[in-house]
């Protein structure tokens, strides 16, 4: 990847020496530890030495219309915030913001997408997963990843902490700073994707081809690790986990399944894979499971207990939304006038 492009990078150069980070979720369904392991702990690992945004990405909900109950959503994406500050994320040392709460970040979408080939946006696998097999589909799941690409570089954000699966869009976001810049001046900031080095991609229990989801969550019992689940749900779930006809674990013979139940223990625990899988070598499923299931509790209990005093105060959190939600404006407000300043319009 290359480095920021120095004029865009010195016109917004942030006020420390920390790198500036920007990432977010959707509110769609309940968060699963594919969301924990991918990307919220590691938002939470490196909150003093980034300078850091957070935003509950509430309008790229709408992309599926079909699956939004307005009061629902109102509900889901104060949920989401507060279990970002429930899995650690300090509001004092991070700004935490709805971003519809921001508007700025669609009127950014609106320009970046008058400079993006469509072509790009064909191309997303997310679009062409989330677009398979519908008769019809709204115009924003195919612009969704321009409202992200404005979501990031609105706050000229040099890392994106996110999954393996958010990659492509990030290097999106990316293409489309360089097109803009191009076309029209150093604007934008060049972003990088930051992966943490295990739980990237961490995959469904009943199926482990595919990736863990909140909307397969939605649809199969069985398939996620709800971080919010009830301790008798987390057991079923895990404990019926595919695996093999075996009984015991070789790791020269494991297939998709009990890899993936060590590579969650192993990132559960901070431990390479290997040295968890040696560990279990001619050890029965079960106990690899019992493991899996005890590192789970031992991780979601905290997080659960605090999720549930954060939603008790409402006002409090709303508070707390409202103050992140003035500070990420007044950082997108600049951004968006250098913007706008860039393409002659708003003034
Ligand atoms: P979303 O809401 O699908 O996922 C939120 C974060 O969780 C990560 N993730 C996973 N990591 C490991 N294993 C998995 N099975 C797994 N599933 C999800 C995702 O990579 C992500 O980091 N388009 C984004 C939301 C977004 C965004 C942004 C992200 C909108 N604007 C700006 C970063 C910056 C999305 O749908 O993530």
């Amino acid at each position: 990847m290359t480095e920021p492009s120095t004029a865009a990078a010195n016109a917004a150069a942030p006020t420390s020496t920390r790198p500036r980070v920007l990432s977010g979720m959707q509110p769609t369904d309940a968060l699963h530890l594919g969301n924990y392991l991918g990307a919220l702990r590691q938002w939470v690992a490196r909150q003093d030495q980034q300078d850091a945004l957070f935003c509950v990405v509430d309008l790229h909900a709408l992309t599926v219309p079909e699956a939004v109950d307005p009061a629902d959503l109102r509900h889901r994406s104060r949920a989401v915030a507060a279990l970002y500050f429930a899995c650690g994320l300090d509001p004092e040392r991070n700004v935490v913001f709805l971003q519809s709460h921001v508007p700025e970040h669609a009127e950014c979408s609106w320009i970046l997408m008058c400079t993006t080939p469509l072509g790009w946006l064909y191309r997303m696998t997310q679009f062409k997963a989330k677009a398979e097999g519908r008769d019809s589909v709204g115009a924003g799941l195919l612009t969704y990843p321009v409202l992200q690409a404005a979501d990031i570089l609105l706050y000229d954000a040099d890392e994106v902490p996110v999954g393996e699966d958010q990659v492509q869009h990030v290097e999106l976001t990316r293409d489309i700073a360089i097109r803009f810049n191009r076309l029209f001046g150093d604007t934008f900031v060049l972003p990088k994707a930051v992966i943490p080095t295990s739980g990237a991609r961490v995959m469904g229990l009943d199926d482990p081809t595919v990736k863990m989801s909140k909307s397969l969550a939605a649809e199969r019992p069985g398939h996620a690790i709800g971080l919010l689940d009830d301790p008798k749900v987390l057991k079923k779930t895990i404990m019926s986990a595919v695996t093999d006809s075996g009984r015991e674990f070789r790791p020269e013979h494991a297939s998709p399944g009990v890899r993936n139940l060590i590579a969650i223990l192993a990132s559960l625990q901070g431990e390479e894979d290997t040295v968890v899988a040696e560990r279990f070598v001619g050890r029965g499923y079960g106990d690899l499971k019992k493991s899996v299931l005890e590192a789970v509790l031992e991780a979601v209990t905290p997080i659960r207990e605090r999720f549930e005093a954060l939603m008790g105060d409402p006002a409090e959190l709303d508070r707390i939304l409202a103050q992140g939600a003035d500070a990420a404006r007044s950082r997108a407000t600049s951004t968006l006038a250098r913007v706008k300043a860039a393409v002659g319009v708003g003034t």
